[in-house]
């Protein structure tokens, strides 16, 4: 294989600069030619693609965001969009790609495998850590961080004022950052779509704190949650206890994809990004690289899609017992 290409894809995630340029180095010293196709899916159907070399991505591992741009590209989940794509990718001679992104990301790099042949190796790149076969994916080190930086700010005013705030995490499917970032700031209670925590639950919980003269609390609440969103899950609650308790309610949203990635972040990026690499020259194809116990494993596409990660019930009853 002597030319490839490499994009990003669906949400950013902080460390897919550390990514990109691991592949681009790494092709380099491997003698492999490299292009970038810019904003994802889209950019390979209209043929937005760049040459890349070790210069390009000179400077970016501390970077946030991603410096071939990103898209959800509903062009690409139709046939014709796909053929498109194809033709681009032959009329440039591109043998091979390396896709950056989660779950859309590579439910399309499957069908497109799958159709035109094209080997194609994953990098998981998606703040929500929600993908089978790797312990953790890019990005999500860093969401949580800056996650819980916010949480430790929000605890302040919590305590000053003596009063509850439900703090909502991303993660559409997934609890993760949710759980990650309420051990770490000590939150009273988590609601996570992996388990369901009805309010009422949550309000035991609340009243067992004020029985013990806490008179301060923190919920984290994934935005995917069963029993809805912060806003939702707050109004409930404040339907039900009254004046009883002082209720804010804090979104973080989009802050928790951007900033400086963390080391482990960097690292772990730059690792699946020339595991991606070497792996789809050692003829890999239609998989993800990801770390597993500290190991780099190659998983298919459709398992890593298809199988469900689950979020450690360790985790989840520390938090109960931490939070008494
Ligand atoms: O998949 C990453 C993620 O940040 C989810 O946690 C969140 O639900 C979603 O992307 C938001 O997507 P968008 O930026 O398209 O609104």
């Amino acid at each position: 294989m002597k030319k490839i290409a490499v994009f990003t894809s669906g949400g950013d995630a902080p460390g897919m600069n550390a990514c990109i340029r691991a592949i681009v180095r790494g092709a380099a010293f491997h003698g492999v030619e490299v292009y970038g196709i810019i904003r994802g899916y889209n950019g390979m159907i209209k043929g937005d693609i760049i040459p890349l070399n070790s210069q390009s991505v000179s400077n970016i591992i501390q970077r946030g965001g991603t410096i071939l741009k990103s898209a959800r590209s509903k062009e690409f989940m139709t046939t014709e969009g796909r053929q498109k794509a194809y033709d681009k990718l032959q009329e440039l001679g591109i043998e091979g790609l390396v896709a950056i992104g989660g779950n859309g990301t590579f439910t399309g790099a499957e069908i497109f495998f799958n159709e035109f042949k094209i080997p194609t190796v994953g990098a998981p790149g998606t703040i929500d850590n929600d993908l089978y076969g790797t312990d953790y994916t890019i990005g999500f080190d860093t969401a949580v961080n800056t996650a819980l930086d916010a949480i430790d700010k929000i605890r302040d005013t919590a305590d000053s004022h003596d009063r509850v705030f439900f703090i909502e995490v991303m993660g559409r499917d997934s609890g993760y950052i949710a759980v990650q970032c309420g051990i770490a700031g000590g939150a009273e209670a988590l609601m996570i779509p992996e388990n369901l925590t009805p309010v009422d639950e949550i309000i035991t919980i609340l009243n067992n704190g004020f029985a013990k003269q806490k008179s301060s609390s923190i919920v984290v609440v994934a935005e995917g949650d069963e029993e809805g969103n912060a806003q939702v899950v707050a109004n409930k609650i404040r339907e039900k206890m009254g004046s009883k308790i002082d209720i804010r309610v804090t979104t973080l949203g989009h802050i928790q994809r951007g900033g400086i990635p963390t080391a482990y972040d960097r690292i772990l990026a730059s690792r699946l990004g020339l595991g991606a690499l070497e792996g789809l020259l050692r003829g890999e194809k239609n998989v993800m690289a990801g770390v597993i116990n500290n190991q780099l494993v190659y998983t298919p596409f459709h398992d890593t899609i298809t199988k469900k990660k689950p979020v450690s019930e360790d985790l989840i009853r520390m938090v109960e017992i931490l939070s008494t």
